[in-house]
Formats: C-alpha cells, sequence, structure tokens
C-alpha cells in the first residue's frame, strides 16, 4: 500500500477503495439463471469465478430495488427489498457472501435523488390534498396562469420534455403539479423534509447491516434544490453540469446531505460511497469529496475525452486537479451504462478496438480507484438496435429524436455460436436483442485467445495488482513528441506511453512490461499504450 495522499489524512494503511478495481454490474444485462431474458442475482452468483479470475476487487451493481422499472431499476418503490425481477433478499444476502468468500466487496447503487411513482409515499401525497405533509415529501406545486395550466417554472427534465408532470386531484379536477428531474414516473424528493432525510439513514443501515461494503451514490449532485425553485435562461444542457449555468443541479445544500450519509458510513469500517457527480467546475466537483463528505466521485472526463493525447492529457490533468485540492483519491472510467461504449466512442471496428486496449492501459496505470463497465473487457462495441427494440425512456421522452442508452446495454454474450450465447438458456428472448456477431466475442472465444481484449484485461489488471513500480499518488509527465504523451508514476516509477497518431513512435528507454499492440521493430504502432519500467 502507498503512503497517504495528503498531509492532513490520518497515516496507516490506505483504505482499500484506494486502488480498487470496481467492476460495475449492470444487472438485466449480466447473466440470466431463471431464464426470463432478464438478468438476476443468481446468474451473478453464478459468474463469480469469471470476475475473480478477470481479477476485479469489487462489484458496482446498478439498482436492484423494488421497481417498476420505467428507469430500469434507476425508479425505486421500495429501498430497501429486491425487485422479484432479480430475486430476493436471500439471493442478495447469498451474493454477498459468495463475494466475499472470493475476497470481493459488494457495492450498490442507491437513488436518493427521486422514487418511483410506484413508492408507497408517492400514492399517499396523491391522495392528500395540496399542502399536506405527505405532498411535502416531494415537489408540489400549484400551475402557473389563472387556471394552472401551465408548469411552475421552465426546467427541462434531463430525459426530455418539461421536468413537470400535472396530476389529477382525487376529486378528478385537474390539480398541482410535481418536479422530476427524469422521466415522469421518478419524482424528485424533497431533502428539506425530514421524513427523507430519515429514510435514507435507514436505508443505509438496513443493506449495511446485511454486509454491503458501499454505495454509489446516483445524482449525488441533485437532491437539493434552489430556493423557490426559480425560472432560468436555457442554453444548450451536457450531462456535465456548469456551476451557476444549471439551477437544477450542484446547489450548495447537497453537501450536507453527503455529510449525512458519510456519517452513517463511518460507524461501518471500511464502508464507502461513490458519488456520480456531473460537475465541470473542478473546484466545486472537489466539494463532494472533502474528508467529511463521500469517499470518491466519479469523473467523467476521460469518458467524455476523444482519442486524442492532448484531450486525454487535458483529462488526466483535470481529474488529479479536482481531487488533489481536497487530498481525495481520482478516480477514473472510460465508460458506463449511461454513455457509449468506449470501442464505438473511438471509432468502431479495428481502429476503435485498438484505441480501447490502448486506453485501457492509460486507466489502469493512473494513480486511484478504477470503475470498469461490464462488457468493456470484451472489447463489446454499441449495438445499433432496431426502434422497436429501444426500451429506454429517452427514445420516447425525445419525440424518437435520441435513442438513448441501449446500446450500450445489451446482454453480455458468455459463450456458443448464437444468441443469446449463454447469457440466458438457449432459445430465450432477452430483453434487448443480440447481434449474431457477437460469436467472435463470447467469453468462452476470448479466454484462451492471449490477443483477445479478455486477455489485455486479466494481464493488465494481474500486473497492476502485483507490481511495485504501480505505487505512488503523484505523475510526472515526460516531454512527447505531438499526439503521443508518456507519464511515470513517482512514487513506483511505472512509465506509459500513449501513441494517438496514426504513425509508429519510438518508446522512451525502459523495459516493456506490457503494450497494447505487438511493438513494430521495437517502436509504438499507431492507435497503442505500452507500460515500462
Ligand atoms: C443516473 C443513472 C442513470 C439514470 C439517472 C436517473 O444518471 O446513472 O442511468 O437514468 O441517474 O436516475
Amino acid at each position: 500500500m502507498s503512503e497517504p495522499r495528503h498531509p492532513d489524512l490520518p497515516s496507516g494503511p490506505a483504505p482499500w477503495w484506494r486502488e480498487a478495481v470496481f467492476y460495475q454490474i449492470y444487472p438485466r444485462s449480466f447473466a440470466d439463471a431463471n431464464g426470463d431474458g432478464v438478468g438476476d442475482l443468481d446468474g451473478i452468483r453464478d459468474k463469480l469465478g469469471y470476475l475473480e479470475l478477470l481479477g476485479v476487487d469489487a462489484l458496482w451493481l446498478s439498482p436492484v430495488m423494488r421497481s417498476p422499472m420505467a428507469d430500469h431499476g434507476y425508479d425505486v418503490s421500495d429501498p430497501r427489498d429486491i425487485d422479484p425481477l432479480f430475486g430476493d433478499l436471500a439471493a442478495m444476502d447469498a451474493l454477498v457472501s459468495a463475494a466475499h468468500e472470493r475476497h470481493m466487496k459488494v457495492t450498490m447503487d442507491l437513488v436518493p435523488n427521486h422514487t418511483s411513482v410506484e413508492h408507497a409515499w408517492f400514492a399517499e401525497a396523491l391522495a392528500a390534498p395540496p399542502g399536506s405533509a405527505a405532498r411535502d415529501r416531494y415537489h408540489f406545486r400549484d400551475g402557473i396562469g389563472d387556471d394552472g395550466s401551465e408548469p411552475p417554472n421552465n426546467w427541462p427534465s434531463v430525459f426530455g420534455g418539461p421536468a413537470w408532470t400535472r396530476v389529477t386531484e382525487p376529486d378528478g379536477t385537474p390539480g398541482q403539479w410535481y418536479l422530476h428531474l427524469f422521466a415522469p414516473e421518478q419524482p424528485d424528493l424533497n431533502w428539506e423534509n425530514a421524513d427523507v432525510v430519515a429514510d435514507l439513514e435507514k436505508t443505509l443501515r438496513f443493506w449495511l447491516d446485511r454486509g454491503i461494503d458501499g454505495f454509489r451514490i446516483d445524482v449525488a449532485h441533485g437532491m437539493a434544490k434552489p430556493e423557490g425553485l426559480p425560472d432560468h435562461d436555457w442554453g444548450e444542457q451536457g450531462l456535465l453540469t456548469d456551476t451557476d449555468a444549471d439551477p437544477r443541479f450542484d446547489n450548495p445544500a447537497v453537501h450536507g446531505i453527503h455529510r449525512g450519509i458519510r456519517k452513517v458510513l463511518d460507524a461501518y469500517p471500511d464502508t464507502m460511497a461513490v458519488g456520480e457527480i456531473w460537475v465541470r467546475d473542478n473546484e466545486r466537483f472537489g466539494e463532494y469529496i472533502r474528508p467529511d463528505e463521500l469517499h470518491l466521485g466519479f469523473n467523467f472526463r476521460l469518458a467524455e475525452a476523444a482519442f486524442s493525447a492532448d484531450e486525454v492529457r487535458e483529462a488526466i490533468e483535470n481529474s488529479l486537479t479536482a481531487v488533489a485540492q481536497v487530498g481525495g483519491t481520482p478516480t477514473w472510467t472510460l465508460s458506463n451504462h449511461d454513455v457509449v461504449r468506449e470501442v464505438t466512442r473511438y471509432g468502431d471496428g479495428e481502429t476503435g478496438r485498438a484505441r480501447a486496449r490502448a486506453m485501457l492501459l492509460v486507466e489502469l496505470a493512473l494513480p486511484g480507484a478504477v470503475f470498469l463497465y461490464n462488457g468493456s473487457e470484451l472489447g463489446l462495441p454499441g449495438v445499433d438496435l432496431p426502434d422497436d427494440a429501444l426500451q429506454d425512456p429517452v427514445w420516447e421522452r425525445s419525440g424518437h429524436t435520441e435513442r438513448g442508452r441501449d446500446a450500450s446495454r445489451v446482454p453480455i454474450p458468455w459463450e456458443g455460436a448464437q444468441p443469446p450465447f449463454g447469457f440466458s438458456p438457449p432459445g430465450t428472448e432477452t430483453w434487448l436483442p443480440m447481434p449474431a456477431e457477437w460469436s467472435a466475442l463470447t467469453v468462452e472465444a476470448q479466454l484462451e485467445d492471449m490477443t483477445s481484449m479478455l486477455s489485455l484485461y486479466r494481464t493488465a489488471l494481474e500486473l497492476r495488482a502485483l507490481r511495485p513500480e504501480f505505487a505512488g499518488d503523484e505523475i510526472d509527465w515526460y516531454g512527447s513528441p505531438p499526439g503521443c504523451f508518456a507519464f511515470r508514476r513517482r512514487g513506483g516509477g511505472l512509465i506509459c506511453v500513449l501513441n494517438t497518431t496514426d504513425a509508429a513512435t519510438s518508446l522512451p528507454p525502459g523495459e516493456v512490461l506490457l503494450s497494447s499492440a505487438p511493438l513494430a521493430d521495437g517502436m509504438l504502432q499507431a492507435n497503442a499504450a505500452a507500460w515500462l519500467i
């Protein structure tokens, strides 16, 4: 373990999550044990041997709580139960203990910004009058205009359309509006309401008492809303929130909520939380991981950078700066269930795959925690799905102008020559169709092939775990030709070189530990990276 990252941090052994490799499982799409075409908890448990072989330290499960699945689990109707689609509490307990036996941690997604419309609280709120305690747990407001037929403010939903939906009052008349930053099936909770605060604490303890090692906090830059929910002049919006340019996110009161979460976790040794923080400003980002807030924050710069040495370097420097000011741990991720898969983002086909291999070595060479998304170790591309297969609410909400995120959520191909490739029993129709050409990308096809993406992942993860050269929290940059970069881990001395040009480039002196593509006459090929010691 390496030295403490910051003079103010207590010394002692580094916590497990500081250099951990997390593996994100999108449970619908990982492995289907009961043959209904949707992945489940027993399916995950069956594959723990594979995950151990891959060499990951911790699992992050996208939501498996009770949900009507309007946003595939990110609309929770009971945060303290498992949805029957995925199994039950006993299946979850069995998964956690089996993972622990293999020395893997298990972390779960928590969704504190909103509930499902099928949560008991929302039903209560609909049945109660305006101004009632039941409505105060959400953001109910009267509409604008004489008949209240205009939404209370001009905020858009992240998924398209207005962020407000009008309800019908119990007497049948058109009534108040409720706020939903995402789909109408995901009403935002009012975090100034004491019930809301108390309930999250209850949920945290419920899972921690069952042995969960930590949480990924969904929309961790959401929750707190600005006083009066003011109108806003909207320009172009991306996922990354620019501070002061979007009143829906990153309101200062959110930090009190994270301090509350941290207090609970501090009573459970070795547990942690990582926040989904789409905040562009580094200083504002850093605030989320101050010593009394979240342990880690997702930094999405690398997932947004094009395959260009300059852009990647800038993303790395940015991410390091964002955490350095608060003595925090950097995190690295190339993809998740919300973004385009990296192979496709980098150009698809052989080029996309070569670049994704290179970027894996870059990511794993950096100090901090890494988050891998299931299927990236197989080099899965995004899938061009037919319109009638699309399920992401974004497709409907955008009036069929945005295809949404299903392309990155197609089930994992495990073995065999045709769909469902061992994801489900033969003949099962999977919840999203699997491309026939994935027969070359199955785990079975890649496992023994030393040139496969899977083999590169396994080798790279093993080296990262075992070699002393990966120690140290700082990196130094070398001078490099245009389109290339090289950095060195200051502690252990590992050197990582990236070549984003079309031509081979020479390597600095040193012994090559691993390269993403074979060297050509001792040179690093185009679209490749190498580790040297
Ligand atoms: C987060 C999740 C995304 C979900 C949204 C609403 O951004 O990662 O999948 O749709 O929150 O809960």
